[in-house]
């Protein structure tokens, strides 16, 4: 049976850094409540020069290298991003004439923070028809560009950058054990993103207060925890595996009370939990593979490990895939 393995992994982070202390300036907020909380101390800020496909295009050339490939090697192009540079076209095409991977065909995957876990499964299935192809999947944001700097709800949470994989088929007994993708867009009003900027007027929403993200931050919390359980929980059990026997689960990285939370429930120890949201807040659908590429280059994965990742967004959107690396 042909199983699809990560044969790269890359990142890349803007220079910029926006400390609670920063947005103490900015907002009526504290280190402190931020801290205590959300968990995160510091965020990066895109600038010009950096938009998504930018970041999207270094995360990646991080990645071939790792995998020892060449951009003219690659099949297929994935990116999960809810802030392309453009409507048209996708921050995918971009990213293909950027590293010139001119034989790739190239798609963007609109999932939110869950983008990253929902392209992987896509690639999944690319590989189980073609186990041949080399894909890259990527996540990539610059949601500092949608955040109402006004409002310290949102504002504190969330920061930029991207993540992304080399991904090819084996035969081995290794690589994407089992994943599973869920969605409910009945519950799409307790975190969206409205009135996409457009030049025609007519598509305008009605009640324009600004394109900025909007959310009902308790109900998202609680969905968070409840849908993420239940995405693991079915991973585990279509392979027949428990959570003693994972290596490493990375969660996408929105708050430190979520992950907790789901820790507790999940029965699984803190030190097998991978955390960086305090370094770079809510990347979004850049989370898990900013976080992925940075554990595998801490040599906190190792041949043979099981690796469990997990995340949830808006849509609402939720998954979560098992590897074993
Ligand atoms: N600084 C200071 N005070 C603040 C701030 C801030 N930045 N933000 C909100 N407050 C205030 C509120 O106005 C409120 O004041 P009030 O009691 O006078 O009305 C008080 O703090 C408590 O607000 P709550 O919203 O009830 O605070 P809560 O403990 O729920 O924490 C938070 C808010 C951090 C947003 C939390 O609900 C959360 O993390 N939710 C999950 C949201 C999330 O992670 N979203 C990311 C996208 S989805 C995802 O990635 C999973």
């Amino acid at each position: 049976m042909n199983r699809m393995v990560v044969l790269g992994t890359g990142s890349a982070l803007p220079a910029k850094v926006l400390s609670n202390a920063d947005l103490e300036k900015m907002v009526d907020t504290s280190d402190e409540w931020i801290t205590t909380r959300t968990g995160i101390k510091n965020r990066r800020i895109a600038v010009q020069g950096e938009e998504t496909s930018k970041l999207a295009t270094l995360a990646a050339g991080r990645a071939l290298e790792m995998a020892k490939l060449s951009p003219d090697e690659i099949d297929m192009i994935i990116v999960g991003t809810i802030t392309p540079d453009m409507g048209m076209p996708s921050c995918a095409c971009l990213v293909q004439k950027e590293l010139g991977a001119t034989r790739a065909f190239a798609l963007d995957i609109n999932a939110a923070c869950s983008g990253f876990v929902f392209c992987l499964d896509v690639a999944d299935k690319y590989i189980k028809a073609d186990p041949d192809m080399k894909i890259l999947v990527v996540g990539a944001e610059t949601l500092s560009s949608r955040v109402n700097w006004e409002d310290r709800n949102t504002c504190v949470l969330f920061g930029d950058g991207a993540g992304a994989c080399l991904v090819t088929g084996t035969t081995e007994h290794r690589g994407m054990l089992a994943s599973k993708l869920f969605s409910d867009g009945s519950l799409y009003k307790l975190l969206y993103m409205d009135n996409v900027p457009s030049m025609n007027k007519n598509l305008a929403s009605q009640d324009n207060d600004g394109s900025y993200i909007k959310m009902a931050g308790r109900d998202v919390f609680k969905y968070a925890v409840r849908s993420m359980d239940m995405a693991i929980m079915n991973v585990l059990d279509q392979v027949q595996v428990s959570v003693d026997d994972i290596a490493l689960f990375i969660p996408h990285q929105a708050n430190i009370r979520i992950l907790k939370s789901l820790g507790e429930r999940l029965g699984i120890a803190s030190e097998k939990v991978y955390i960086n949201l305090d370094k770079y807040g809510n990347t979004s659908a850049a989370s898990i593979p900013i976080a992925l590429d940075e554990a595998n280059r801490e040599g906190r994965i190792n041949a043979g490990d099981l690796v469990l990742l997990c995340a949830f967004g808006g849509g609402f959107t939720w998954g979560a895939t098992l590897f074993r690396w």
